[in-house]
This record gives C-alpha cells, sequence and structure tokens, in this order.
C-alpha cells in the first residue's frame, strides 16, 4: 500500500505549526497506524530529518496514550477502537489522511502530535480514589455488591483517559471522562463514604482546568474507543445535584 500522510508538525508550545505531507509505500494492509509512524520516523531518522513526535505506550488499547485526529476523526475512522488498534487496512491503497493533535484548549500542544494532558491527572488527584482501612485483605464475598451494579461499575473503569472525547466534542467538554470517572468509583459500596466530596471535588477541577461546558451532542460517545456511554454523564449530574442540596460543598 501507499499512503500520503499530511501531518501537523510543531516544533514546540509556541512554536509555529504548519502541515508537512509525507508519500509512505511501505504500508502494509496489517500495519497498525502507529507501525506506519514508526515505519515514517525512521526514514525522516536516516535522512537526518526529525521524527514526528507522538504519544504511545502499551499498543494494546490500554493506555490512552495514542492521542491523534486521523481524517478529523479521534483515533481516527473504526468505532470503539484506538489509533494503536486500528490497522491500515481500514484504509484504501492510495490514501490522503491527514493527521493532527487532539485540538482542544485545555490540552495544549507539547510538540507535533504530542499535548499535554495532564488536566486529567488533576481531575483524578481531586477524589479518583477511596478511602480503606490498611491490614489483611478482607474476605470476598463481604461486601456483597449486585452482577449489575458492578457490571455498570466495570463499564465506567474501562476509560483509558485517552482524551477522544475532548477532542471530539464542539465546546471541549471533559464530562464523558469525569463522569466515568466518578461513577465506578460512586457505584460501589466501597467508594459510597466519600461519593458526595468526589462528585464535588472532580467537577470542580474539570471546570478549573477550562474544559468547556456539556450540551448533550454525544460526539464524545461516538469516538470513545471504550464505547462509554453518555447515560454516565447524568448519573454524575444526579450525583452532583444530590451533593450540592444536601450541603455536602
Ligand atoms: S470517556 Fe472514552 S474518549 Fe473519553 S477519555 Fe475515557 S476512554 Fe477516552
Ligand atoms: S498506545 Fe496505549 S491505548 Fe494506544
Amino acid at each position: 500500500m501507499t499512503v500520503t500522510l499530511t501531518v501537523w508538525r510543531q516544533p514546540g508550545p509556541d512554536a509555529q505549526g504548519r502541515f508537512e505531507t509525507y508519500e509512505v509505500h511501505e504500508a502494509s494492509p496489517d500495519m497498525s497506524f502507529l507501525e506506519l509512524f514508526d515505519v515514517l520516523n525512521e526514514r525522516l531518522i536516516d535522512k537526518g530529518e526529525e521524527p514526528i513526535a507522538f504519544d504511545h505506550d502499551c499498543r494494546e488499547g490500554i493506555c490512552g496514550s495514542c492521542s491523534m485526529m486521523i481524517n478529523g476523526r479521534p483515533h481516527g475512522p473504526e468505532m470503539g477502537t484506538a489509533t494503536c488498534q486500528l490497522h491500515m487496512r481500514k484504509f484504501q491503497d492510495g490514501a490522503q489522511i491527514t493527521v493532527e493533535p487532539w485540538r482542544a484548549a485545555a490540552f495544549p500542544i507539547v510538540r507535533d502530535l504530542v499535548v499535554d494532558r495532564s488536566a486529567f491527572d488533576r481531575i483524578i488527584e481531586s477524589g479518583g480514589y477511596i478511602t480503606a482501612p490498611t491490614g489483611s485483605a478482607p474476605d470476598g464475598n463481604l461486601i456483597l455488591v449486585p452482577k449489575s451494579v458492578s457490571d455498570t461499575a466495570m463499564d465506567a473503569a474501562a476509560c483509558i483517559g485517552c482524551g477522544a472525547c475532548v477532542a471530539a466534542c464542539p465546546n471541549g467538554a471533559a464530562q464523558l471522562f469525569t463522569a466515568a470517572k466518578v461513577m465506578h468509583l460512586n457505584l460501589l459500596p466501597q467508594g459510597k463514604a466519600e461519593k458526595d466530596q468526589r462528585v464535588l471535588g472532580m467537577v470542580r477541577q474539570m471546570d478549573a482546568e477550562g474544559f468547556g461546558n456539556c450540551t448533550v451532542t454525544g460526539s464524545c460517545e461516538a469516538v470513545c474507543p471504550k464505547e462509554i456511554s453518555l447515560s454516565f454523564i447524568a448519573k454524575m449530574n444526579r450525583d452532583y445535584g444530590r451533593a450540592i442540596l444536601k450541603g455536602s460543598g
């Protein structure tokens, strides 16, 4: 396969950026999208040019670091798939592919396709934990959790913190991410003690980071590689409203 990549290049956070076009003749249908970048970068290094900076770690859809807009869509054309698990067979031979970093004011560009997503870390620090007494591990059956509740909590816990939801949102809102991180703990008995503080703390930090407001466009859910449901935003809003009414904040 031959593909033409038009890639955003920006040497630093305050530097002027520009699109650069590269033809890659060595693409194979079985290659992942990141492997295509590996091949291109090896060529650039051989020519003495700067390789394209992009984030990646696990390359198996777990860490959430492989953030790229591919033809205007976070993580590219395949539903429920992170960039590292996207294969070149999803593209036609001769395809023209435009690759950009996440577009969101709360995720400033570091270099080329790498953005600073530390705003997400600060949201998690504001409530994404439980306080549990130390000591020996309790019996697994001591705290009973209904199957439907544990399944829903696990669905929320599938969020890999990639930021695609923010990049896709016309408002740059982080509600889907924050809701997933609040609700996977708030739903479980182990998370109940700090339920109110958690939702208030994480929502306030989300606002302080400069993310936009949710207008329920649904674009976040449509691009989420873990198919996190919009319904978690409703659950988070319910818990937030209850915490405010109880005067917990
Ligand atoms: S909700 Fe989905 S799109 Fe948003 S950070 Fe989590 S996994 Fe990524
Ligand atoms: S590199 Fe870890 S999710 Fe893609």
